[in-house]
């Protein structure tokens, strides 16, 4: 289940803009931060094929004149936080299957209403896609849970959209300011939290992409999902 190869493919603003070869897909969502982008590159073995970043979505900047263009020909396509253009991500693999890195959600800076077009978005994107096969929800183990996560799971959950935890950052130690407990003990709280907003409980898979933990495991669960 390794990457053999992997390209950037096109960055989407809406649902319909995706690709439409019909491969399927996997999203990687998480608060703003949480490590989506080092994720991917650690997945793909690649020190920049995606983006990472100390603020939200630079990668999309290079196509904001893209955007531009969409947003004079239709006002609902103006996805934009404070001047950064929000959009879908979709990576090839092996030419078999797409890797799609998100914007995060929760980005404190963010004015209310553009956050509120950031949901809109994202969520049309989990009803509707088809080809999705799993959200890859990523939480941050080195914190304490925070509430914008547990919404998030707990949309997820009320959707019934197929789920699966990846918890981040483990690789890092307990500090005084994070609450003082271990990765370990942060997941643990962070399941027991999201427990009642699933029928059953989500597969969850500790990472780092600082160690490369969990990579395999993650790259293995897709294929395994992808073959049901
Ligand atoms: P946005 O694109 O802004 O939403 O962020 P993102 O979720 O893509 O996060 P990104 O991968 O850019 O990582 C954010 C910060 O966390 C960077 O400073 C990374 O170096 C750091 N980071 C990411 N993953 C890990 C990890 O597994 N361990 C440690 N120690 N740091 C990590
Ligand atoms: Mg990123």
């Amino acid at each position: 289940a390794q990457v053999a190869q992997a390209e950037f493919v096109k960055s989407s603003v809406r649902t319909e803009d995706c690709p439409s070869d019909g491969l399927p897909e996997f999203a990687l969502v998480g608060r703003s931060n949480v490590g989506k982008s080092s994720l991917l590159n650690s997945l793909v073995r690649r020190k920049k094929l995606a983006l990472t970043s100390k603020t939200p979505a630079d990668f999309c900047v290079s196509i904001i004149p893209l955007m531009t263009a969409i947003f004079e020909a239709d006002d609902s396509a103006s996805i934009c936080v404070l001047g950064k253009t929000q959009c879908i991500n979709h990576f090839r693999i092996n030419d078999s299957w797409y890797l799609v890195d998100l914007p995060g959600y929760g980005y404190a800076a963010a004015p209310r209403e553009l956050r509120t077009d950031w949901d809109k978005f994202t969520k049309d994107y989990f009803l509707n896609r088809s080809t999705l096969v799993s959200v890859f929800l990523l939480i941050d183990a080195s914190i304490p849970a925070k509430p914008i996560d547990l919404e998030y799971a707990s949309w997820l959950g009320q959707n019934q959209i197929p789920m699966t935890l990846v918890f981040t950052k483990c690789d890092k130690r307990k500090k005084k300011k994070n609450g003082g407990k271990r990765p370990e003990e942060n997941l643990n709280d962070f399941q027991e939290l999201i427990q009642g907003f699933f029928q059953t409980a989500p597969p969850w898979i500790m990472t780092s992409s600082v160690t490369n933990q969990g990579r395999d495991e993650i790259l293995l669960h897709m294929a395994q999902l992808r073959n049901y």
